[in-house]
């Protein structure tokens, strides 16, 4: 399992310091949460703070974007090369067009499903993917709890990308701790992203290590 803590659980007053230390712990990218207000009731960081994050990881960016116009975004972080870009599939017309835009800027493309969309909406484009983000709560805050119903949807996607696309990896956002990451990994799951659950804990090479099943 690959873990990619999520920085919106940082100390925002000691970012630098919060993102080295996960990096020194062990984890395998920096999940970065943008939110625009619109698409989602919260407000998070921009490229000014984003570049500030990549100069100090020594691990790849894993760029999650929970806005309204994400073209718009996807040229704003673009230049920051993260690993991966995703976005979601409720928010976007042209998924497809986007994903051979986020592709022929040499970046990863992933999508996004909020915990209501069935892994069958993206069938068609899950031959394109590098990655499909599986929602486990709420898009919007850190902290919440497990939507349980995500351990089905993943099996479900997972049997779908054994067929279609053996490479595209299954990833898992919201409330994930060591409590769930078993039921994850039998589901097929390949990556997590963990807030609260690494930055509440002291020892953060513990807590990553915990989820690396
Ligand atoms: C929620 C974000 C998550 C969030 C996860 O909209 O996408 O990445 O930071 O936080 P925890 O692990 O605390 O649920
Ligand atoms: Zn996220």
């Amino acid at each position: 399992m690959y873990v990619a803590p999520s920085i919106l659980s940082a100390d925002f007053g000691n970012l630098q310091r919060d993102v080295e230390a996960i990096c020194d712990a062990g984890c395998d990218f920096v999940h970065v949460d943008v939110m625009d207000g619109h698409f989602v009731p919260n407000l998070t960081i921009g490229p000014v703070v984003v570049s500030a994050i990549a100069a100090c990881a020594t691990k790849p960016l894993d760029i999650h974007l929970m806005v309204e116009n994400n073209t718009f975004f996807v040229d704003l972080f673009a230049p920051l090369k993260p690993e991966y870009i995703s976005f979601h599939i409720e928010e976007e017309k042209h998924p497809h067009r986007l994903i051979q835009k986020i592709r022929s800027l040499g970046i990863k493309p992933a999508i996004v499903l909020n915990p209501h969309t069935p892994p069958e909406s993206i069938e068609y484009l899950l031959g394109d993917l590098d990655m499909v983000l599986l929602m486990s709560v709420n898009p919007g805050f850190g902290g919440q709890s497990f939507i349980e119903s995500v351990v089905p949807k993943a099996k479900k996607l997972s049997a779908m990308r054994d067929k279609i696309n053996p490479n595209c990896l299954i990833e898992v956002d919201g409330g994930v701790s060591n409590k769930n990451i078993q039921m994850l990994k039998d589901a097929g799951v390949d990556i997590v992203v963990a807030g609260s659950y690494v930055f509440s804990h002291k020892d953060k090479k513990e807590a990553i290590a915990s989820l690396k099943i």
